[in-house]
């Protein structure tokens, strides 16, 4: 035997702002799999996370709900940490940025990166809202566009007309917070310098730290030449103070990651066992993963090394980056109940489902990966209630009236044993590699072959006939002995299942050794149902739910949106990040009907076909379109995920779309010919 292992393994904090949701969860589940498969192998893995519980949104947000940040953070945290536990994630330790530790190794640090040389400053010119007393970032200013005078613009784009600017250049720029006039002001501001590391990421990120579509994205910014990185922020901010500076806050973004450290150091305070400079230390021997997805990949694999270089620290071994979560083929999304909250599913649904939906579809890329709910149910059942559970059950009958749950001595088919035998180097090396979807098709590729083997041999038939009941036996506990091997590849997926089986089998905790023995002579426990199907109701009732939470959400005006995938990262951004707009379902629609709207001079009424469905829709485009009817037959295109609007006519379920000034000059949009109604544009 080699020796063990010592492994750290981090995924990346999740905001203290808001719920987990099944993309998060995509993440966490992931890494809890891989170290659950270092642990069963017998190495020290160690699992550390956090809640990331600093930056002005929290501030914010606290503000408004009329508590303390300290409050928001911890209620979050205690929700945050009965999420993952009942997901079965299972850290070693999950702290929180804001945390005596934290503050400690960011003060350490960067006093290491200033005495180093590898901090500037200077004067930066922001606006500064003088009712709030604060600096406002981008997002939290509104104008008017200095382009085309559209009004209650933010920051640094126009939605109307797609101009960028300074804020500066906005006219009539209020606060978004507090709704005063913000004055210019200087501020001096710290920056880390970043291209003093250039020479070392160049060769880091290509020394077999990164997935290549991740190493050669970086490769882009690298060659492009990176920039000083502004770390620092002025009061009011929830964070901690720069040392020796004081009204001057590090930007979240430069303690999160130090996160990781810190919840180590917490660890290693209740672990004697554990020291923490044989983990952190320049020439510790230890590995280190950091798990995340692919929008946090310039924080990980470009400022952190840079930063545990320069401050005298090892980096990581390597960055494991994962792609986004998309349900049924699309982002998720709250009007179609696919913005699905974790607690929502666990209202609903058994975790090791989804643990291994999920596995049984990651590979190591870093490509996006759907639920796509049918097909959930449907592997599910038909994977692990139907091909792994069964053999246990039909099974486990035989052995109990025929042998008083003991399972006979021998080997009734070597061939299959040998083949179990030698799958396992091969799913253990795709665990490894993070490659879970190889690792369950291997596993249920033996499954396969024990239900075959059983149902050939039938010892349901043998059972009635005289003088088959050895043969009955020793089918059975072979087939049992199967299953237990089945349990032991699937372990890291399905804790609470292997611990059910494990209590059936009578055995201590399975091992991944284990593989390499039968069970002979052995008294089993009473066999109870190991997991049952999903009924696909309780999947209708979880997106039924999170429509639910959605009109909850709604009501509840006085929350600020979440840092979420839907939403842009930051709801006042005048940016919308890419998964907003994928949240915009943009469709081919049919005109069939166009009429004027009794009572309203300038709308029209159109019936529109997208495929699946008639929507009813008013447009003010009637000026334009004195003739309606001649609208009929046209194709436009429509945004059909717009919540329905109430209007003095009648509802209106969605928004075509058409461009110009207005009046008579605006212009209905329409895709080219072959587009058919109910298709999505891209
Ligand atoms: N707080 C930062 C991370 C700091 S790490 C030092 C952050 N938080 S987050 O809550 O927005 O995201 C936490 C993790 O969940 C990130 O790795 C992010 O990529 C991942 N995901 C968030 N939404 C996701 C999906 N829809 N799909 C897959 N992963 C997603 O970023
Ligand atoms: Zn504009």
């Amino acid at each position: 035997m080699s020796e063990p292992r010592k492994i750290l393994v981090t995924s990346a904090l999740p905001y203290a702002n808001g719920s987990i949701h099944l993309g998060h969860m995509l993440e966490y589940i992931q890494t809890d799999m891989w170290v659950r498969f270092q642990k069963q192998r017998g190495n020290q893995c160690i699992y550390v996370c956090a809640d990331d519980a600093h930056g002005s949104a929290i501030m914010l947000r606290a503000e408004k709900e009329g508590i303390t940040p300290e409050q928001l953070i911890a209620n979050v945290q205690a929700e945050h940490s009965g999420d993952f536990a009942d997901f079965l994630v299972d850290f070693d330790n999950f702290h929180s940025t804001h945390a005596e530790e934290n503050r400690e190794l960011s003060s350490q640090i960067y006093l290491k990166l200033r005495d180093a040389g590898h901090i500037a400053t200077r004067s930066i010119t922001q606006y500064f809202d003088p009712e709030k007393k604060m600096f406002l970032a981008d997002r939290f200013i509104k104008g008017t566009c200095p382009k085309c005078g559209t009004e209650d613009q933010y920051g640094d784009n126009c939605e109307k007309c797609g101009a960028t600017y300074a804020p500066t250049d906005l006219k009539d720029p209020k606060s978004a917070i507090s709704g005063a006039t913000p004055v210019l002001r200087d501020s001096q501001h710290f920056f880390f310098k970043l291209p003093d590391f250039q020479d070392m990421l160049q060769a880091w990120t290509r020394s077999g730290t990164l997935q290549e579509a991740v190493a050669n994205k970086l490769a882009e910014w690298l060659d492009a030449g990176l920039q000083q990185w502004d770390i620092s922020r002025d009061a009011p901010y929830f964070g901690f103070e720069i040392p020796d500076e004081p009204g001057k806050y590090f930007y979240v973004w430069l303690d999160a990651p130090i996160g990781y450290m810190a919840s180590f150091k917490n660890l290693c305070a209740r672990r004697p066992e554990l020291e923490f400079d044989a983990f952190w230390g320049k020439d510790s021997t230890a590995e280190l993963y950091h798990f995340i997805g692919k929008d946090i990949v310039n924080f990980h694999a470009l400022f952190w090394p840079a930063m545990l270089e320069g401050a005298g620290y090892r980096k990581p071994t390597a960055i494991n980056v994962h792609g986004y979560l998309t349900v049924n083929g699309q982002k998720m999304s709250k009007s179609r109940g696919t913005f699905i909250k974790a607690r929502t599913y666990l209202d609903h649904l058994a975790p090791e489902y989804l643990r291994y939906y999920y596995a049984s579809k990651l590979g190591r890329g870093v490509d996006d990966l759907d639920l796509n709910l049918e097909d959930f149910v449907q592997k599910v059942n038909s994977d692990l209630v139907g091909k792994v559970v069964n053999i246990a059950s039909r099974c486990a009958g035989f052995i109990h009236k025929g042998n008083a749950g003991v399972l006979v001595a021998g080997n009734a088919a070597p061939e299959l044993t040998e083949a179990f035998l030698s799958a396992a180097p091969s799913i253990a090396e795709a665990y490894e590699a993070r490659d879970f979807a190889r690792a369950m098709r291997e596993t249920m590729a033996l499954a396969d072959r024990a239900n075959a083997w059983i149902a050939d041999k039938a010892p349901w038939s043998l059972n009635k006939q005289e003088g088959k009941q050895d043969e009955v036996q020793a089918i059975c506990a072979l087939g049992i002995n199967l299953f237990r091997q089945l349990v032991i590849f699937l372990k890291p997926v399905l804790p609470l299942l292997a611990a059910d089986a494990e209590a059936f089998l009578n055995v201590p905790p399975l091992t991944w050794d284990d593989h390499t023995t039968l069970l002979s002579n052995h008294q089993l426990n009473e066999f109870k149902p190991l997991m049952t199907r999903i009924d696909p109701v309780k999947v209708q009732a979880m997106t039924d739910a999170s429509k639910e939470d959605l009109v909850a959400s709604q009501t509840d005006t006085g929350a600020a949106p979440q840092g979420n995938g839907e939403l842009a990262k930051d709801p006042l951004s005048a940016e919308i990040d890419f998964d907003a707009f994928a949240a915009v379902d943009l469709r081919v629609a049919l005109i069939l009907k166009a009429e004027a709207v009794e009572g309203a001079d300038k709308l029209l009424r159109l019936t529109l076909d997208i495929g699946d469905e008639q929507r009813n829709v008013f447009s003010g485009i009637k000026s334009a379109y004195p003739d309606p009817a001649k609208l009929e037959g046209r194709l436009t295109m429509m945004i059909a995920n717009l919540k329905p609007r109430k209007m003095r006519f009648g509802v209106s379920e969605g928004m075509v779309m058409a461009a110009g000034p207005g009046g008579e000059e605006i212009y209905l949009l329409s895709p080219d010919s072959g587009a058919k109604p109910g298709q999505r544009i891209k």
